[in-house]
């Protein structure tokens, strides 16, 4: 039912998702993330631990990230400790599903719809980025009429001209 891989092995570059490895043992000193964040205008930045013991609200929170959903921005996650699955939409709407481990940083493109769980650790510390001030709204799906969805479905789902007849 469902596609798996890592960021070191995505084999979807279609679908506008970003990833890089970095040195998570030592993100505070980390050149490359420097550079990442300055050449796409990061300049927000916190560190958000989500497993049971430390996320108010924990089973809630996990539940709304699990509910598939898009935003009008790009999700921007980087895992400094732990791990988890985001899972993303491929052109045919066919779930993906991708381990993100310690050191993996991903970029999930405005207007893709996706959704968030843990793995059997039950923990990720993730570094949460954002160019200026953060909205982290999601929009649960179905939120078609969207201007961030409509974007993605012309550049990335209708790219290349598979689709002969657009539905409308
Ligand atoms: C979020 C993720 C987890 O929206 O999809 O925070
Ligand atoms: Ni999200």
């Amino acid at each position: 039912m469902l596609m798996w891989c890592t960021i070191d092995n995505l084999t979807y570059p279609e679908l506008g998702i970003l990833s890089w490895r970095l040195n998570a043992d030592d993100w505070e000193n980390d050149e490359n993330l420097k550079k990442i964040r300055e050449a796409r205008g990061y300049s927000y930045m916190d560190i958000c631990d989500v497993c049971p013991e430390k996320l108010p609200n924990y089973e809630a929170k996990l539940k709304n990230f699990f509910e598939e959903h898009l935003h009008t921005d790009e999700e921007i996650r980087y895992s400094l400790e732990g791990s988890g699955y985001f899972d993303v939409r491929d052109q045919n709407d066919q779930w993906i599903r991708v381990a993100v481990k310690k050191g993996g940083m991903i970029v999930l493109p405005a207007g893709m719809y996706h959704r968030f769980t843990l793995d059997s650790e039950n923990y990720i510390k993730a570094m949460r980025l954002f160019v200026g001030e953060p909205v982290w709204t999601p929009y649960n799906r179905p939120h078609d009429h969207l201007p961030a969805r409509k974007e993605y479905v012309d550049k990335i789902i209708n790219r290349g001209g598979t689709q002969a007849v657009e539905a409308r």
